[in-house]
C-alpha cells in the first residue's frame, strides 16, 4: 500500500486511538508497540513505510494541513474550530461520537434571554465556533476561552452558558445543567493534505478506501 513513499498518520491518544486503531487494523495497519503506553512520539506500523505520530487532539489539522503529517484524525469540533483551511476531509470515521451543544444551569430562562436579545457571557474552548453560532443567531456575546471543565464556569459565575460537546449526558447532569441547544452532531473525520493526496495517491488512495470501507455508519 505504501509504494516506496513513505506515509505519516497523526493520531491523537485516548478516545480517538482507541476507537480509531480498530478501523486501522481493518485496513491493515497495526502500530509496532501500544502508542497509548510508549513514549515515543513515531511509531513504525505494521506496514513498512506506514508511520504513526501521536499529538494532541487539537494539533492534528495542524500537523496535516502543513505536510508535517499525510493524514490525520480529527472530531468534526477540532474542525470547525481549525477552519478546515488546507485540508480534504473524505471520510466521517463515524467514531467518538457526540454533539456539540449550548448548555445553562438548570432553570435559567434560555428563551426569555434569547427573546430578550440580552448580552450573555459564554464560556467554551471552542471560541471561534461559538461567536459563529451566536452571530448567525444575531445574538450579542462575550466568548471567554477556556482549556477544559467548561462545566465549572456557569456554576461560579464565570459564564452563563457554556459551549461544550455532549455525550450521555452525565457530565452535564453531574453539575446541574441541562443542553438547550445543539450546535452540531460531532464524529471524527479523516482529513487529508491536499498536496500529500496528489503526490502519493497510489499509497493514500487504497487507505482511504479502506478506511471508508471500515467506517461506522
Ligand atoms: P486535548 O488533548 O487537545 O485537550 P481532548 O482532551 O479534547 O484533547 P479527548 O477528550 O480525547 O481529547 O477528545 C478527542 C475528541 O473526541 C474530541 O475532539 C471530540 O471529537 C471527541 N470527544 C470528546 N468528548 C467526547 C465524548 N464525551 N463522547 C464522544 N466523543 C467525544
Ligand atoms: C468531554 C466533554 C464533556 C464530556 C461529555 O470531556 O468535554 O465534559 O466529555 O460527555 P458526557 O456527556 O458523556 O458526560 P472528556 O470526558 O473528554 O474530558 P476532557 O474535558 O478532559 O476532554
Amino acid at each position: 500500500m505504501a509504494g516506496s513513499m513513505p506515509l505519516t498518520i497523526a493520531l491523537s491518544k485516548g478516545r480517538i486511538l482507541d476507537e480509531t486503531l480498530p478501523l486501522f487494523a481493518a485496513a491493515g495497519i497495526v502500530p509496532s508497540e501500544d502508542p497509548e503506553s510508549s513514549r515515543k512520539l513515531v511509531l513504525p506500523t505494521s506496514r513498512p513505510g506506514v508511520s504513526l505520530m501521536i499529538v494532541r487532539a487539537s494539533d492534528v489539522p495542524t500537523y496535516v494541513q502543513w505536510g508535517a503529517a499525510d493524514v490525520g484524525v480529527a472530531g468534526k469540533d477540532v474542525l470547525l474550530e481549525h477552519g478546515g483551511v488546507g485540508l480534504y476531509q473524505p471520510v466521517d470515521l463515524g467514531v467518538a461520537r457526540c454533539r456539540m451543544s449550548v448548555a445553562t444551569k438548570r432553570g435559567y430562562d434560555w428563551s426569555g434571554t434569547v427573546q430578550r436579545g440580552a448580552r450573555i457571557r459564554v464560556a467554551t474552548k471552542y471560541v471561534k465556533t461559538a461567536r459563529e453560532h451566536f452571530a448567525q443567531k444575531g445574538m450579542h456575546v462575550d466568548v471567554i476561552g477556556l482549556y477544559g471543565s467548561m462545566e465549572l464556569a456557569p456554576l461560579v459565575g464565570l459564564a452563563d452558558v457554556i459551549v461544550d460537546l455532549v455525550s450521555t449526558g452525565n457530565t452535564l447532569r453531574a453539575n446541574d445543567l441541562v443542553a438547550v441547544e445543539d450546535i452540531a452532531p460531532i464524529s471524527s473525520r479523516l482529513i487529508v493534505n491536499p498536496g500529500a493526496l496528489k503526490l502519493k495517491r497510489t499509497a493514500m488512495q487504497p487507505l482511504i478506501d479502506a478506511l471508508a470501507k471500515a467506517a461506522r455508519p
